[in-house]
């Protein structure tokens, strides 16, 4: 079997109650970026920042996969080691509906960081800025989410694993945030088949060679299915 990549948005989360960023009423209509997601609104108001994300770490946490999580899970268990999904999303849907290498580009909701000494633990439910680090006490947590103007997370594996892709496919991202919105152009370079599967076409919708559009609840099990019936 091929090596598949898989990259995935907010989209694929959607139905499973999460709300997107940029679609109609989405997470930007409601909070200003500068002030929740990036270094500056952290150093500023460190409780408006942790009160934005213990909300959505509540409500990621009584959420549940949906019918593309599931597909995306069933895929990887047919060929492991040959499907590979890149996140941008911080919640924990795919490893909650069994896919097993996932890569959190942007961070993850359930963890915790130290930023005076790096030290990652799981998150409690509701952070404070000065809860201790469990590692060297100062009272610097902040959580572990890539913020705008920050690197993301494996980049180094995340370029390795385009550079070896059959088949790369992105899944509910609007291709707004750079560098993810460029790894089509990156697979594409190196050979390999390029899929997009959004509700509408995103701004890199010309880079790929195939596009679904439909709900991903609706696509990706057939886009899934499809392949596994060769
Ligand atoms: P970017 O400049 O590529 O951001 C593109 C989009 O993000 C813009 O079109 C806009 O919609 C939005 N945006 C970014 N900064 C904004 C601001 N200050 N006000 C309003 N809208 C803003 O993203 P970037 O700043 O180059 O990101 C740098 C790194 O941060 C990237 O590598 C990305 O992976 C990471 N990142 C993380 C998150 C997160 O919430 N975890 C979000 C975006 C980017
Ligand atoms: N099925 C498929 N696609 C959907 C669905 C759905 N049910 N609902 C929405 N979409 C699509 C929208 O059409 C849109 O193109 O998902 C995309 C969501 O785009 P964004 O809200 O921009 O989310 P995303 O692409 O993940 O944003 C990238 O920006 O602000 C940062 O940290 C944030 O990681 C995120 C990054």
């Amino acid at each position: 079997m091929e090596k598949i990549v898989i990259l995935t948005g907010a989209g694929i989360s959607a139905e499973s109650g999460l709300g997107t960023f940029r679609d109609e009423g989405g997470l930007w209509a409601q909070h200003r970026i500068e002030d929740v997601a990036t270094p500056e609104g952290f150093a500023r108001n460190p409780q408006l920042v942790h009160d934005f994300y213990n909300a959505r770490r509540l409500q990621a946490t009584r959420s549940l996969p949906n019918s593309a999580h599931t597909a995306l899970a069933l895929l990887e268990a047919e060929h492991p080691a040959q499907v590979i999904i890149i996140t941008q999303n911080v919640d924990g849907l795919h490893e909650a509906a069994g896919s097993r290498t996932v890569l959190h580009m942007h961070g993850r909701l359930a963890g915790a960081l130290c930023a005076k000494c790096g030290h990652r633990w799981a998150a409690p439910d509701a952070m404070r800025p000065d809860d201790p680090c469990p590692a060297c006490s100062t009272p610097a947590t902040r959580p572990d989410i890539v913020w705008f103007g920050e690197i993301p997370y494996h980049m180094g594996e995340i370029w390795d694993h385009l550079r070896d892709a059959d088949l790369f496919a992105a899944i509910g991202t609007s291709g707004e945030v750079y560098p993810a919105a460029a790894f089509v152009q990156d697979a594409d370079r190196h050979g390999a088949h390029t899929v997009e599967l959004n509700l509408e076409p995103s701004s890199v919708v010309s880079d790929f060679s195939e596009t679904h559009f439909g709900k991903a609840t609706e696509t990706v099990p057939l886009w899934v299915k499809n392949l596994l019936n060769g």
